[in-house]
């Protein structure tokens, strides 16, 4: 658990090369995009070493990803996303054209960065006073169990809290009940104000509510295992300095932080063509001093956006990087193409990454005591029947092999209870059997592939 946790933070030291490395062990191909986002990750730590009156002059290089759907675009966010100990806020551009939408102002993917960074560094400040909390509730917890003792640890109540202590470590008293004192929250007076109109208050609603109705509190009997878990929460608020995290917070999205904007190609294009739609031109309009750097609002103070890194990302079916308003293109200066796949790719996909499809149909089938194999042949006809299904009916990538998997798995899939303990070859010819008839009919590959 520990190294799982340190691996992210050391995210932004990696070089290049070791950031496709990684990115490698999730998405085959695509190596110009993959070497673009690792540069621009690369030269956000490049940055912090420069001296600090040019560091400032440094624009981020915003990048564009362009590619048909299906073809991993968005799976390089998500696991860059993983890669960074940056705050990393991944969001669609269509959903400020959504008719629900109408008014939302575009800021709030900036607000929305700094909180998950506030949540992000109030959880590494609880893990450095994690051992300091932990001690401080293991005398609390004594004390409920035995009121009275602590004070006199030389005296008879000593030796018993002592005792308790032991039996505390060994996990023997989890069940016991005690009593527990539990502040008294306001939150069911909160929740009558819809969650869009909190955020247009600059100031905490929450927290002055909380204030009205300061120290009610009340006596719940709980299980031990419960008392700890809420005195640690209390005792990690205590010992945790709001104030630097917020500061923190804001130092890591003013100069690390990094927005995806995924589907901007949704709004580029005409206007007026889909109805009620917000203005695509007008979203792109204020969604530009963003890009350009800007001072936005938020309950946490001001927060300056110039040094953000954007990375967009679209099909650009129908239109083009071309027909984004001039500003805008300007603001994005590197433009990455992803290439479509085909079926030399599909073969990697389907068996390499960490979480290859195949690699998990065979895990979930395991735990009904099917040990599932694939020969070759097999695969390569996946691949194949695959990019055919893509080349006469509609291509979205390697989504596909999602699609034909489960269709090909599903006899396996619904028997595989009654069948028992046994081991399964699928064949290339078992391929063909579940899949060609399918296949070669284009109205019914069209429904169910
Ligand atoms: N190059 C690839 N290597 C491995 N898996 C891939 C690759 N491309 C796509 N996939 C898989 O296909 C699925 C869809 O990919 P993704 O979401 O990245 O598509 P996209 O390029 O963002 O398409 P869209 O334009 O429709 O949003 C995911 O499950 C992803 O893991
Ligand atoms: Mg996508």
């Amino acid at each position: 658990m520990k190294l799982l946790k340190l691996l992210p933070a050391s995210g932004d030291h990696l070089t290049p090369r070791e950031t496709v490395a990684e990115l490698d062990k999730y998405i085959v191909g695509q190596k110009d995009a993959k070497r673009s986002v690792a540069i621009a990750l690369r030269n956000r730590w490049r940055r912090q070493q420069v001296p600090e009156n040019l560091r400032d002059e440094i624009a981020p290089k915003n990048i564009i990803m362009i590619g048909p759907t299906g073809v991993g675009k968005t799976e390089i966010a998500r696991r860059l996303a993983k890669l960074t100990a940056s705050p990393f806020l991944k969001i669609e551009a269509s959903k400020f054209t959504e008719v629900g939408y109408v008014g939302r102002d575009v800021e709030s993917m900036v607000r929305d960065l700094m909180e998950l960074a506030v949540a992000q560094v109030k959880a590494e400040e609880r893990d450095k006073v994690q051992v300091k909390a932990e001690a401080a509730v293991e005398e609390r917890l004594l004390d409920l169990l035995l009121p009275g003792s602590n004070p006199e640890p030389e005296g008879d109540g000593g030796n018993t809290r002592e005792k308790l202590r032991t039996m505390l470590r060994a996990g023997r008293l989890e069940d016991r009940g005690v009593e527990l004192e539990v502040s008294q929250r306001a939150a069911p007076v909160v929740e009558i104000f819809s969650a869009a109109g909190m955020e247009e208050m600059d100031f905490n609603f929450k927290d002055m509510l909380g204030n009205l109705f300061p120290g009610k509190t009340k006596q719940r009997k709980v299980k031990l295992a419960e008392a700890r878990e809420y005195l640690l929460q209390e005792e990690a608020g205590r010992l945790i300095d709001m104030d630097r995290v917020v500061e923190e917070a804001r130092r890591k999205v003013e100069q690390d932080g990094i927005i995806f904007l995924d589907e901007i190609d949704k709004i580029v294009g005409r206007d007026g063509t889909r109805g009620p739609d917000v203005s695509r031109e007008g979203v792109q309009r204020d969604l530009l001093p963003i890009v350009e750097g800007t001072t936005v609002n938020s309950k946490y103070g001001m927060l300056r956006t110039d040094h953000i890194l954007f990375i967009a990302s679209g099909a650009f079916h129908l239109s083009k990087p071309s027909d984004l308003i001039p500003e805008m293109q300007g603001r994005f200066p590197i433009r990455v193409e992803l290439h479509s796949l085909g079926p030399a790719e599909f073969e990697r996909i389907l068996t390499e990454p960490e979480n290859a499809l195949i690699k998990q149909y065979r895990a979930l089938l395991n735990t009904e005591g099917i040990r599932l194999t694939f020969t070759p042949e097999a695969i390569k006809e996946i691949a194949g029947l695959a990019t055919r299904v893509n080349d006469r009916t509609e291509n979205i990538g390697a989504r596909r092999l999602h699609t034909v998997m489960e269709k090909l798995l599903e006899e396996i899939s619904f028997t595989a209870p009654d069948l028992g303990s046994q081991e399964i070859t699928i064949t290339d010819a078992y391929v063909r059997e579940r899949l060609a008839a399918l296949i070669d009919d284009e109205d019914l590959s069209r429904y169910i592939l």
